[in-house]
């Protein structure tokens, strides 16, 4: 099949489903009504082996498990309470999940990050923004959306040759919980008129919440992808980073070195 803007996560699903049959998937961020319970619903209709549904909240976990068994009752589902503002509690769901003899080691890691990357670099001198004072939002969501690419390039270039693959992927404009935040964002590009329905412009067409999650499919089970590592990629194809600050060939180490200070705790290149 060629996936293409259109292309709905069932869809992608089905067509990749000998490749998501028999393989486990966690998936981070499972609230309802958002992407990452889209992506758990329609793996879960392929037949792995396992799903496991990660989220801070217990009770958006419940509900999120009891979405997946609606449509796959016979997928086996295991939640992971995983707050990711918090190290010590990352920390302890990453022990949790090692200690999980039944989950084999990672083969591709999926980040999302957003065509807003290009609101701005990763602001390697001053990243929090002279300690918030100087806080422009956009500007902060574009360094954290370039940084979710730098990062995947990050991961395949140092365990690319141990057969871990990383990709990038902008999912589309879709209607989730996030845009709740962005209201008068949204209306004042244009993208909302004033009574909150979504209205599609030249430069942003809305997805469904389907569509929004076929990306993420083809980018961890796609094989015709496989020699791409640390690709980025929306409307399910592979696409270029053409923004200055992405062809810094130095970027992804220094995102690594600056993750590694922030979290204390270095993570050495395997030989
Ligand atoms: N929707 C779009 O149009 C769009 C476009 C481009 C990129 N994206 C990206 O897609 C990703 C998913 O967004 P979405 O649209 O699905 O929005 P969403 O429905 O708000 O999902 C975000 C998820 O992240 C979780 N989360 C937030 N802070 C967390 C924390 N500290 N610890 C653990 N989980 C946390 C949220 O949990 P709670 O429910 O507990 O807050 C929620 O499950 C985001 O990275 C977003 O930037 C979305």
């Amino acid at each position: 099949m060629d996936f293409g803007w259109a292309t709905t996560g069932e869809e992608a699903s089905a067509a990749l489903a000998q490749h998501i049959k028999g393989k486990t998937i966690l998936i981070t961020g499972v609230s309802p009504g958002g992407l990452g319970l889209e992506t758990a619903r329609v793996i879960a209709l392929r037949d792995p082996k396992l799903v496991i549904l990660a989220a801070r909240s217990k009770d958006k976990l419940k509900q999120a498990e009891e979405e997946v068994k609606k449509v796959a009752p016979q997928t086996p589902v295991r939640q992971l309470v995983l707050d990711l503002g918090d190290l010590k509690k990352v920390r302890s769901a990453a022990e949790e999940v090692n200690s999980w003899e039944d989950v084999p080691s990672i083969d591709v890691v999926v980040n999302l990050s957003s065509a807003g990357y290009k609101a701005g670099p990763v602001r390697f001198d001053d990243y929090n923004f002279e300690g918030g004072k100087q806080y422009q939002k956009w500007a902060a969501y574009g360094q954290s959306k370039s940084a979710n690419i730098l990062y995947a390039r990050g991961l395949a270039e140092r365990y690319g040759s141990k057969g871990l693959r990383a990709y990038g992927v902008h999912p589309g404009g879709i209607w989730t919980n996030l845009g709740h935040h962005a209201k008068d964002d949204l209306r004042s590009f244009g993208f909302m008129d004033e009574e909150g329905n979504t209205v599609d412009s030249e430069n942003m067409k809305w997805k469904t919440l389907g569509q929004g999650v076929s990306t993420t499919i083809v980018a961890a089970f796609e094989p015709r992808i496989a020699d791409q590592n640390g690709a980025y990629l929306a409307d399910c194809q592979v696409e270029d980073t053409p923004e200055e600050w992405m062809k810094e060939p130095e970027g992804p180490d220094r995102l690594w070195k600056l993750s590694e200070r922030l979290v204390g705790e270095e993570f050495p290149v395997p030989t």
